[in-house]
């Protein structure tokens, strides 16, 4: 069986004023009622194919993540982090409670993916290659030069997956465009499967001092009632780095399956418009508020009344007293603004 492992941490900043460094974007309910990491844990909720699921969060964050994991996985386990470190560290802390042959499938927290049968196709073709020993990558079909992503270069077909050429994580803008152009490249979902042991083993490899702290602070840490924490001090000494950056650039293990599953990071307010529900016009209205004379517009409040008047592909969020308006070709540069950063 496959061990998910589901990380909280970032603050998704891009999708201020609703996600806060307080109450981040996995925690809120974006689309429907249950929140991101909610349906996280559901997707992988099939014991047949998972055990219990890990979950590595920031101590901050511990009072969204317990109460909200309530009937989806009241036996999660949880990992606590002093601090953020990073990916990397994080897979390492839930890897190091782990029997080393322990298939893990690391997942983020904030992702949306549409199609639960193909999520799970997917998990099960990789944790073959994995228990092969490969440390294996969800690929995306890439449709845009994102530079945000990482990219995977397909190589030679393995059992159901593929071998990685090179995984080359974020991307100038030209080496995106070039990518798109090759064809060969997918987006790295940011969803892996690994033996628990393998991973540390190329952590040690690639990061010798990391994999080394990280265990320390592990070892010396606090393990209590179903929370595991590491040691504060040692755990913050860790240089923090991303998997994709300390592990999946540098292993040559490296694979991949096809994971075609209507997947989103929902990465902004644009991606999230795209995933609502619109009226005829194109207009996503959630909370009170109308749009008249304009389409592709978004109106996202708790509590005032918002009228859009004849502003196309405009979005208002209102969030107490915070009010965004940007206009929709704007929406990456929400985690600009200074206000994103206050509590
Ligand atoms: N526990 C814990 N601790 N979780 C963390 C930490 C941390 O310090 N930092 C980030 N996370 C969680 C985030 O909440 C998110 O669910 C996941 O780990 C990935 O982190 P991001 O910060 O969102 O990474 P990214 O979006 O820049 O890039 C990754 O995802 C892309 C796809 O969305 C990479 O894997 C890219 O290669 C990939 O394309
Ligand atoms: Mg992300």
């Amino acid at each position: 069986s496959i061990t998910p492992v589901v990380l909280c941490g970032g603050s998704g900043t891009r999708l201020w004023p609703r996600s806060r460094a307080t109450k981040p974007k996995p925690f809120i309910p974006l689309l429907g009622k249950t929140t991101l990491y909610q349906e996280t844990l559901r997707r992988c909720s099939d014991r047949t194919i998972f055990t219990r699921p890990v979950v590595v969060v920031g101590e901050q964050h511990l009072e969204h993540a317990v109460p909200q994991a309530g009937s989806v996985a009241p036996d999660a386990q949880f990992i606590v982090e002093p601090v953020g470190r990073n990916t990397a560290p994080a897979i390492a802390l839930a890897a190091l409670t782990l029997d080393p042959d322990a298939i893990m499938l690391v997942c983020p927290s904030d992702h949306h993916i549409l199609d639960t049968e193909a999520f799970k196709r997917a998990a099960q073709a990789a944790a073959k290659l994995a228990s092969d020993d490969w440390l294996v990558a969800f690929g995306i079909l890439a449709t845009a030069p994102e530079t945000g992503y990482g990219y995977l270069h397909r190589g030679d077909r393995i059992g159901e997956g593929f071998n990685i050429q090179s995984f080359v994580e974020k991307p100038d803008l030209p080496t995106a465009i070039g990518f798109l152009e090759d064809g060969s490249y997918a987006w790295n979902g940011g969803i892996f499967v690994f033996k628990a042991g393998r991973f540390l083993e190329e952590l040690a490899l690639h990061r010798p001092e990391m994999a080394r702290d990280t265990e320390h602070a592990y070892k010396t840490g606090l393990k209590t009632d179903g929370a595991l924490r590491p040691e504060a001090n040692s755990f913050a000494a860790i240089k923090g780095e991303s998997v994709d950056y300390a592990v999946m650039e540098n292993t040559r293990r490296a694979a991949m399956v096809d994971a075609s599953m209507g997947w989103s990071d929902i990465g902004n307010w644009d991606a999230l418009l795209h995933e609502r529900e619109k009226d005829e016009n194109g207009n996503v209205i959630m909370g009170p508020g109308e749009v008249i004379g304009a389409s592709g517009s978004m109106i996202d409040s708790d509590g005032p009344h918002v009228t859009i008047l004849g502003a196309d592909n405009l979005v208002v969020v209102v969030d107490g007293n915070d009010v965004l308006v940007t206009a929709r070709s704007a929406v990456q540069r929400v985690g600009e603004v200074s206000r994103c950063k206050k509590k």
